[in-house]
């Protein structure tokens, strides 16, 4: 208890922190609460459905090579494309090269202004990691808090912030990583519960997110399993925690956003959504998937995640399996359509319950 004090005197909360004020960055909003960054799924048309629903929600881009960004390379440009509409939106890079990463802020900053550049420090695929990037980096705290200071000194006065995991054999290792990257000017540090090698299926380990948490001077964000507001209200409970961070729940779910803000704002929780509202925001985020990206590939993507959009019904599945079997936009509109159409009964209670 005393070093949880000592930690709170270290990090004061804001008390005019309300998520309102203009003055406020996103990272002293509180309530706190953010869509993952996730490859091939946040990206611009889901920012936008999840920006609509869930207006409080801090958004972040897809991670985005910083070499393949001063490469020039189109598909990666846009890649950390946004909307005004989207903020606050934080653009999140991966590189092993301080200086890299630093050119790409500094390119970024010429079309762009984000609120923030988060750096990517928890992606265990071999490509990345082995050479240094992602996860790589937490085994050299030097090198990611030199990437931190070549970031800021780019970034125009944008705040920088990093993503990490609980380390890569060691539990303990992001406290040496957060504070090196703290004091290189880090204003904010979201931590992914598990270790480089852990399985998304292996538990998400808080006890050891809070430890870590209670001893990082600035904005601890939580994250791994946060799937119900209740998990929600259990994450920022814990010592040191400041907001919670979903990645797998909030695919096809944007709705889950909202409620966790009203839920950690102390406000009264929506209803869960029918089944007419998930079906047409499931096409709305479709044909903006395909006005982004044409049409085969804005479908072919899109099937995961429609799948989500429509789960725990009695006919989820037999809509699933009539999407699968289309390529066409058209076809799976009419899919969409015909389960908006469904009796509203639920095959089981949803997993998101108001508690
Ligand atoms: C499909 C997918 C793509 C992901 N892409 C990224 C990414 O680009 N950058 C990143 O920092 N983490 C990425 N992650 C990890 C998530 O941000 C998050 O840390 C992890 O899924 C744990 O949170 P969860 O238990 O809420 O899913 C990705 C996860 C998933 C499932």
């Amino acid at each position: 208890m005393c070093h949880h004090s000592r930690r709170d005197m270290m990090k004061p909360r804001n008390p005019s922190a309300n998520g309102h004020g203009a003055a406020v960055s996103w990272y002293e909003r509180r309530p706190l609460v953010a869509l993952a960054p996730m490859e091939a799924v946040t990206d611009s048309p889901y920012r936008r459905i999840v920006r609509a629903i869930a207006p409080e929600a801090v958004l972040y881009t897809e991670f985005t090579p910083a070499r393949g960004l001063l490469a020039g390379a189109e598909r990666v440009w846009r890649m950390v494309h946004f909307e005004e509409s989207e903020r606050p939106v934080i653009v999140q890079l991966y590189d092993n090269l301080p200086e890299t990463l630093g050119e790409a802020v500094s390119e970024i900053g010429k079309r762009y202004r984000p609120d923030g550049y988060d750096l990517n420090m928890g992606c265990p695929v071999r490509k990345v990691a082995s050479r240094g990037a992602g996860c790589g980096m937490l085994a050299t705290p030097d090198v990611a808090a030199d990437a931190v200071r070549h970031m800021i000194e780019r970034a125009d006065g944008v705040p920088v912030s990093i993503k990490t995991r609980l380390g890569i054999h060691d539990k303990t290792q992001v406290v040496e990583v957060a504070h090196a990257c703290v004091e290189a000017g880090a204003v904010q540090v979201s931590i992914h519960a598990r270790l480089k090698a852990d399985r998304p299926k292996v538990p998400a380990d808080w006890d050891a997110l809070a430890r870590a948490a209670a001893q990082i001077p600035v904005t601890v964000i939580g994250n791994g399993d946060v799937w119900t507001v209740r998990d929600a209200r259990r994450m920022v409970e814990l010592p040191g925690v400041d907001g919670v961070m979903i990645a797998r729940a909030g695919i096809g779910n944007p709705w889950l956003l909202r409620r966790c803000c009203q839920a950690l704002a102390g406000r009264e929780l929506d209803p869960l959504p029918t089944r007419e509202e998930k079906a047409r925001v499931a096409m709305e985020h479709l044909r903006a998937n395909v006005a982004e990206k044409g049409e085969r590939r804005g479908v072919l993507e899109m099937r995961k995640v429609v799948r989500n959009y429509i789960k725990g019904h009695i006919d989820s599945k037999r809509t699933w399996m009539r999407i699968i079997d289309v390529e066409s936009e058209v076809d799976t509109l009419a899919a969409l359509e015909q389960f908006a159409a469904g009796p509203e009964q639920r095959k089981h209670e949803p997993r998101t319950v108001p508690s």
